[in-house]
């Protein structure tokens, strides 16, 4: 299974817009706030433009990137250069980073998961299965249930977070958390202070 071109064409508009909601310039908070679990090797999945992959790479993590738009890729690598930090960006789907050959401790997910729809989810926690040997963590941040509306991404519960790693995964915690976007967006308002959301630390078994 493979992502879809309409996804594709869903965030190739967001990436021509002046700017994406979750473009904010920095690491969303819920990771900054994690960030002393967040150890070793680190594969940010669906890192648009870098700022937490550069984030971590700045804070001594050996990091590399994932997204399958050139776009937000060219602009996280021109970040990299001006921070002076080395990044692996790399242009894959991220369904397919159970291929990467490179092992990893961690992996990032800032508001990937919860584009998928229920059969991209599983083949998505499949993928992550390959890649991650136990003991290693996925860190996902998810827009939850609790935002208001319908707009922007698919809202997700605690039950489904825990069901999408129920065989293979120890759900170590899921948290409320919020995803800080971009002020004065016309169709990405959401809850000020930022979408309430889900932050899950889960662990490979
Ligand atoms: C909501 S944005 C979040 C970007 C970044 N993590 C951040 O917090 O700023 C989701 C990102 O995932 C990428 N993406 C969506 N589906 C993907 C897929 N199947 N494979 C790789 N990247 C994907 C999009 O291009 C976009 O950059």
């Amino acid at each position: 299974m493979t992502d879809v071109p309409e996804a594709r064409d869903r965030f190739a508009g967001y990436d021509a817009a002046p700017r994406a909601p979750w473009d904010i310039g920095r690491p969303q908070p819920a990771f900054v706030a994690a960030a002393d679990r967040i150890a070793g090797r680190v594969l940010d999945a669906g890192c648009g433009t870098g700022d937490l992959a550069i984030w971590l790479a700045d804070h001594g993590r050996a990091v590399t990137g994932v997204d399958f738009l050139a776009g937000p890729l060219a602009a996280a690598r021109t970040k990299a250069v001006a921070a002076g930090v080395a990044v692996n960006f790399l242009e894959m789907d991220a369904l397919a980073i159970g291929e990467i050959p490179e092992r990893f401790d961690a992996v990032c997910d800032c508001g990937l998961f919860h584009t998928f729809d229920d059969a991209r989810r599983s083949a998505y926690v499949a993928a992550l299965a390959r890649l991650l040997e136990p003991g290693a963590h996925v860190f996902l941040l998810c827009m939850s249930e609790a935002e208001p509306g319908t707009h922007g991404p698919r809202r997700v519960s605690e039950s489904e977070l825990r069901a999408a790693f129920a065989a293979g995964w120890v759900v170590e915690s899921v948290e409320p958390a919020r995803f800080e976007v971009v002020p004065g967006i016309p169709g990405a308002e959401f809850t000020p202070g930022g979408a309430r959301s889900l932050f899950a630390v889960v662990r490979r078994a």
